[in-house]
């Protein structure tokens, strides 16, 4: 394990080197570029590389690592820049690759029902495509219009459709990926059974790009579903939204979304979309979908789980009755991240706890806005039991909102690991949750997980300040926050 001061500079013979490799046209070494490079979704972070490169193959990926690793110069790899945990976010300068220019999709295979792609395809075109031939790839973050399959990997990335079809990991078959050194290795091949030897494929998703970095995947698609219904649920309360849940898991229904949504979030979104929402005057809401190939039977699962939560205590339901409106009801949901965002700085905490315990989450977190005197606003895949809890502050002063958000922050946490749970369900780690993630893993897995980080990258140059990493340097002043 190195600190930051043992880190090797970009000096311009590394410059030179890389153009060699990559080709000019695609190293970066000045502003704006640089400053893109150095942000991504996470709250108001701003960092930036020395220098930002775009491979477009394994074997540029490869020698730019072993570049790198004989330099000794941090190297953190980058998709599209969509995440919430600062995983991408090169908190130590050095070379920021991104991968985005690995953008093919090399083979959908029918006869498998697999798919195997560049990690720079976007998730949405790549579920576009498959749904052309009838085939479904499920995982769906908000941000699946614009986030890669390589960084879904990275972060094992989730969104709304997990509680019926699983998340990014039940989709990666196997792996082919850049060691810290410049080493490519594969995990595995088309193969639906594998069992030989330990689970690379699995260890490295949801490695936050700290462990290798991921030049292509093998996938496993599905049958896309020939019906889908929508049913949207407003209640007087989100306790008693929340009771929802367990009680459509009790009906024995496996709905394919089953999100939860409270005022706050809906009053944000109509602001930043500036028009009305359904129901948004309800104090919650849930959102279902259900989903499968047989007509009638959906639309029996999408009448019994209406009556479901009409009896744990719904005011009104309406139902999707176009594509129209099924997409309408889909961007209220999708869009309100971003609609968070805009009402005030905010630090968000993705809260998951087993399903059942949602509603003493949504309490306990409740509890802590009003101990801490703070704002906050929920949302998030509730089937899932997957919370997004935003704490929001209107202090301008960084430091200062930083020592009001702390405490509630962890305390928030605190609840959620108390009721088995844990400090991110789908976001990741990043640089942004690390100094919490001992909250929620115990002595002896955090050092396995350091062994395993020193097996891959002994001298810690892959993606540094992250997921293990507690300490990152401060952020560079982000205009407006
Ligand atoms: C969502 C993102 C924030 O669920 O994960 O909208
Ligand atoms: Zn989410």
């Amino acid at each position: 394990m190195v600190s930051m001061v043992d880190f090797a500079t970009v000096t311009p013979d590394v410059i030179a080197e890389l153009e060699d490799i990559v080709g000019a046209d695609y190293v970066h070494t000045a502003d704006p570029e640089l400053l893109i490079y150095g942000r991504d979704e996470t709250e108001d972070l701003q960092y930036k590389p020395e220098v930002a490169v775009r491979p477009e193959s394994t074997d540029q990926v490869a020698r730019v690592m072993e570049l790198a690793y004989a330099r000794g110069i941090p190297v953190t790899p980058r998709g599209a820049g969509t995440g919430l945990s600062g995983g991408a976010l090169p908190v130590f300068g050095g070379i920021l690759l991104s991968i985005e220019r690995m953008n093919k999709i090399l083979e959908i295979d029918e006869e498998n029902l697999m798919a195997r792609v560049q990690p720079g395809v976007i998730t949405g075109v790549l579920q576009e495509t498959v749904l052309e031939k009838g085939l479904y790839y499920p995982p769906d973050p908000a941000s699946n219009g614009s986030c890669m399959i390589g960084g879904n990997i990275a972060e094992n990335a989730g969104g709304p459709h997990c509680v019926k079809y699983g998340l990014t990991k039940d989709y990666v078959l196997s792996l082919e990926a850049v060691m810290p050194n410049g080493q490519v290795f594969r995990t595995g091949g088309k193969l639906r059974k594998d069992v030989a030897g330990y689970n690379l494929t699995q260890l490295l998703v949801g490695s936050e790009g700290t462990l290798a970095v991921v030049t292509e995947a093998t996938l496993r698609l599905i049958p896309a579903p020939k019906y889908k219904r929508i049913l949207l649920a407003a209640f007087d309360s989100l306790d008693t939204a929340a009771q929802g849940i367990t009680a459509v898991y009790r009906s024995r229904i496996t709905p394919a979304a089953l999100e939860i949504v409270e005022q706050a979030a809906l009053k944000a979104a109509e602001e930043h979309l500036g028009r009305p929402v359904p129901y948004s005057d309800a104090e919650a809401q849930i959102l279902l979908e259900v989903d499968g190939f047989d007509e009638e039977a959906v639309e029996n699962d999408l009448m019994k789980v209406g009556e479901v939560l009409m009896e744990v205590g719904a005011l009104d339901a309406m139902l999707a009755d176009t594509p129209a409106k099924e997409r309408e009801l889909w961007s209220v949901r999708k869009c309100l991240g971003e609609a968070v965002k805009k009402q005030a700085a905010y630090v968000e905490c993705d809260t998951a706890v087993p399903p059942s315990k949602v509603p003493d989450l949504l309490r306990g977190v409740r509890e802590v806005a009003a101990k801490y005197d703070i704002r906050q606003i929920s949302y998030g895949h509730a089937g899932d039991g997957n919370i997004h809890v935003n704490v929001l502050t209107d202090n301008p002063d960084r430091e200062e909102r930083e020592k009001k958000l702390q405490p509630a922050i962890e305390a928030i946490f605190d609840v959620a690991v108390s009721l088995g749970g844990t400090i991110t369900g789908e976001h990741g780690v990043g640089c942004a949750q690390s100094r919490y993630l001992k909250l929620c893993r115990d002595p002896v897995a955090l050092a396995t997980m350091r062994a395993i980080k020193d097996a891959f990258d002994p001298k810690g140059l892959l993606n540094p300040g992250k997921v293990l990493e507690a300490k990152v340097p401060p952020s560079l002043p982000v205009a407006g926050a």
